[in-house]
């Protein structure tokens, strides 16, 4: 049986069920559930240029911004075209390396570890299912808050459906070696429960939308932050750095507009 640790999850991404979708730039891939349960991950769409529902998130990004998760990095690409800094970090090496082709900026790091600009990005982005990253969205949106300037924008998207669900989970690409891979933690918002997450800790909604039948919330920074607990997420911590931002990550991303 595979040993589940929080720190499983940024390795679980790391490996190569997720690395060989990328490069084919498609499925099957999908996160399974220990009781069978599939959810079907959109590689293709990830691989494909931002689409309009991506575009009705990007246009409200304010100043500098940090796309957590950023996958194969098609929003960091989207945003620099459009002459904002943008930063993406992932855990994964394909997903960084898939970024920097694309002409975009990005990390290979954990959110969870030190980061370049706390306290300082104007938005940060969770699109695609990434508010479930690490499995605990409390604990995610304060460490989101600890990123952003005071004022800063998260801009969010929720699970299609009202759902409010931690689970572990493990990468599957209908190879049939699934079990070989570990489990990790993950979670699923819809709207509602989001709502509720983020009240409690102080965000205030600034919008919300659904395009595509793809939901979205824009939230913004509580006044007081709440320290959160860095992970040691070692497998991953080692940095690899885009040459476009090479005097930012000493931690010195300013807040300007784009
Ligand atoms: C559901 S996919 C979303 C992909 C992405 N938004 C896109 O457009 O392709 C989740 C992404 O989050 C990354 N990830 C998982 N855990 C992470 C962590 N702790 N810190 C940063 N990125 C992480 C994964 O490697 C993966 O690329």
């Amino acid at each position: 049986m595979s040993t589940v640790t929080p720190a499983a999850g940024p390795a679980a991404w790391a490996t190569d069920p997720y690395a060989r979708a990328l490069s084919r730039g498609r499925g099957p891939l999908f996160l399974r559930r220990a009781d069978g349960w599939l959810l079907p991950l959109d590689v293709e769409r990830w691989c494909a240029d931002a689409d309009a529902a991506d575009l009705s998130a990007l246009r409200r990004c304010e100043g500098t911004v940090i796309d957590i998760g950023c996958g194969p990095g098609r929003l960091v690409a989207a945003l620099a075209a459009r002459g904002h800094r943008a930063l993406g970090i992932d855990v994964s090496d394909a997903a960084i390396g898939h970024t920097q082709r694309l002409g975009g900026s990005a990390l290979r790091r954990s959110v969870f570890e030190p980061l370049p600009g706390e306290g300082r990005w104007g938005t940060a982005l969770l699109i695609d299912g990434n508010i479930g990253i690490g499995g605990d969205p409390r604990a995610l949106l304060r460490r989101v808050a600890a990123l952003l300037a005071p004022g800063g924008l998260l801009i969010t998207e929720a699970a299609p459906h009202e759902v409010d669900e931690q689970v572990q989970v493990r990468l599957d690409d209908g190879r049939g070696d699934a079990d070989a891979a570990p489990h990790f933690p993950w979670a699923r918002v819809g709207v509602s429960a989001l709502h509720d997450y983020a009240r409690a800790d102080g965000w205030q909604t600034a919008g919300q939308w659904e395009a595509d039948s793809r939901p979205f919330l824009a939230l913004r920074r509580p006044r007081t932050v709440r320290s959160t607990s860095q992970r040691a997420d070692t497998p991953n911590s080692t940095a690899v750095i885009s040459s476009q931002f090479p005097r930012n990550l000493s931690g010195d991303i300013p807040v300007a507009g784009p």
